[in-house]
């Protein structure tokens, strides 16, 4: 089966707010492999369900290190339930935007509510790149992307950018 291709800015779907999942079923299921696939063929650390063009609040993670062992996990539906007023920076890249890297300022910490590939309801504790990625991913359900914290003279620069290189590419 062919990896599913990852969408770049500026196309429209990435603005779209993701849908939640009803069933955790064997959908879902095959729906997260297909993002795991993408996601380490890129390479990236995290994804969501719409940057291959799938509006459902699904989002795949792996922070292991190139050294270390895979450590894939999904977080269905996830929701912040709290985060700190402490903020912390860090620089941030996207898929969607790729070889584009900024730093992002965010809250340091966040509890997240989520359902695991099994249906049940978990809660994490994230710090650091953790809760910077949840973060991330969290905002792509929104139709969000990390651009959107800049400024606005930042974001248009970007924009304009990759809107050129899809036209040069369409011709
Ligand atoms: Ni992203």
């Amino acid at each position: 089966m062919a990896i599913r291709d990852i969408l770049v800015i500026p196309d429209k779907k990435l603005r779209l707010v993701s849908q939640p999942v009803a069933n955790v079923d064997g959908s879902i299921r095959k729906l997260a492999e297909e993002m795991f696939e993408a996601m380490y063929d890129a390479p990236g650390i995290g994804l969501a369900a719409i940057q291959i063009g799938e509006p459902v609040r699904v989002v795949t993670m792996d922070l292991a290190k190139k050294d270390e062992e895979k450590q894939p996990q999904v977080f269905i539906n996830p929701e912040i339930v709290w985060s700190s007023d402490e903020t912390s920076l860090h620089e941030e890249g996207c898929l969607s935007i790729p070889d584009y890297y900024e730093e992002v300022k965010r809250p340091a910490e966040v509890k997240v509510k989520y359902l695991d590939l099994e249906g049940r309801l978990q809660e994490v504790h994230a710090r650091d790149l953790l809760a910077t990625c949840l973060q991330h991913e969290i905002d792509h359900l929104n139709g969000v992307l990390f651009i959107d914290h800049l400024s606005k003279l930042k974001r248009d620069r970007v924009i304009k950018k990759y809107t050129k290189i899809a036209k040069q590419a369409a011709e």
